[in-house]
């Protein structure tokens, strides 16, 4: 069974978009996922099949109705363990581990909004977790959509070499990932670091968990917080000391 991924949006044509090229298209094409939209429109009211209104309290925008989004979302035969997923600015993070749990179910069933959101009625009756796939507004959730599609679908059996997944859980480990250099080893007087071609492979393992570990803290205080307590945590479990675990490097 493919894993399936069924997004319900107003704008059909954005999927699969750069979904169906790459690795994630040769995956769709051979079966290994499959995307369907449902669109939103079908469920829309009167002549016009509108599918907004605006909102109780006043303000700007527009809300997807409750009837309408109820609708839409009852209409899907999309088996009931499948996680109802809004994206939302508002949602929850996304994180690597919400990737993971999405790509090793079934699929997942992806409602896309535009104007302010949709009612919270029906997204408390139907269990719909709310997913935000970064600090910023987009113009709609197709693309942030697309975003979690992509990260799940590189996950599924078979779409990647174990290059790739080997990487990905380096990222899992908490840290961000040292710096990467090629050929030549001297471009426009620039060298490259000179472990990389010391062939001794240990040394090479400590300058990269080094770099990765100054990268994070520059760049990611949150994810160095946390994977600080972590070792602090693991240490106290295991008995060693920081002193022995630094000179094990
Ligand atoms: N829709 C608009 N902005 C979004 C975001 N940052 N994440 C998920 N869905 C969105």
């Amino acid at each position: 069974m493919s894993w399936q991924a069924t997004v319900l949006t107003l704008f059909p044509e954005m999927f699969p978009g750069p979904l169906g090229l790459s690795l994630a298209g040769r995956a769709l094409e051979t079966g290994v996922w499959s995307c369907r939209t449902h669109d939103l429109r079908q469920h829309g009211l009167g002549r016009h099949r509108a599918v907004d209104d605006t909102p109780f309290g006043g303000g700007a925008g527009m809300v997807i109705r409750a009837d309408v989004a109820d609708a839409a979302l009852s209409a899907l035969d999309a088996p009931k363990e499948m996680p109802r997923v809004f994206m939302t600015p508002r949602g929850y993070p996304l994180r690597q581990k919400d990737v993971s749990r999405y790509a090793q179910g079934p699929g997942v069933v992806l409602m896309c909004g535009r104007f302010e959101g949709v009612d919270e009625r029906v997204l408390n009756a139907h269990s719909v977790e709310q997913v935000s796939i970064g600090d910023y507004v987009l113009s709609g959730g197709e693309t942030a959509a697309l975003v979690l599609l992509d990260a799940c679908v590189r996950l599924l059996p078979g779409v990647m070499g174990s290059h790739e997944s080997g990487v990905e859980e380096s990222f899992s480990d908490g840290l961000l990932e040292y710096p990467h250099y090629t050929r030549p080893a001297t471009w426009q007087g620039h060298d490259v670091p000179e472990v990389l071609l010391s062939g001794n492979h240990a040394a090479i393992a400590a300058w990269r968990q080094k770099q990765a570990e100054e990268i994070t803290r520059e760049r990611r205080p949150d994810l160095w917080s946390a994977w600080l307590a972590r070792r602090e945590k693991n240490e106290a479990a295991t008995g060693l000391s920081g002193q022995v675990r630094q000179t094990g490097l």
